[in-house]
């Protein structure tokens, strides 16, 4: 199976909202694609922007490693078309990575809670509730598909986004 690159900032697509997915059955190889990517760059979350595809889909896993909260778990779950239809739980503050934009962590607020309506893999209506670290992966991920990104988030995102360029002009030397 051909293993995809992770796309980086500047790429514009990470930056440009994208546009809803129609049939399913034509993106399964594409979503494994997505999986072994993610499984790859040891992430707990991929979306279509970050492999170059502008359509509203993501991936989501996390298995906790020894040392961390096997409450975190998030079993692996592909989510299309998918918004936050209500959030609440009162707001946290995290810090945040993101395989775009290796290198440097935001810290981002979001709603402990959410309620999520969208597709499954095969196209099935889902709606279900999500709280802590799934829910955190979920809004990063939903966050993504609108364009968004982690710097976005930042007091200053130019600064972040100068860190960010800084740290990586110094890894390609
Ligand atoms: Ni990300």
């Amino acid at each position: 199976m051909k293993v995809l690159s992770i796309v980086t900032y500047p790429a514009s697509v990470l930056t440009t909202p994208t546009k809803k997915v129609g049939d399913l059955t034509k993106l399964q190889e594409l979503i494994d694609q997505m999986v072994v990517a993610m499984h790859k760059a040891k992430g707990v979350g991929l979306a279509a922007t970050q492999i170059g595809q502008g359509i509203r889909l993501c991936i989501l896993e996390h298995i906790p490693d020894r040392d961390e909260d096997p409450l975190d778990a998030v079993p692996l779950q592909v989510l299309a078309n998918a918004k936050v239809i209500s959030a609440g739980g009162g707001d946290e503050v995290l810090n945040e990575g993101c395989l775009s934009l290796p290198g440097i962590e935001v810290p981002v607020s979001r709603p402990r809670k959410i309620k999520v309506k969208g597709l499954d893999r095969d196209g099935r209506p889902i709606q279900f509730r999500a709280a802590g670290f799934h829910a955190r992966i979920i809004q990063h991920e939903l966050d993504h598909l609108d364009g968004i990104l982690i710097t976005d988030h930042a007091k200053r995102p130019e600064r972040k986004i100068a860190e960010y360029l800084a740290i990586q002009a110094k890894e390609r030397q």
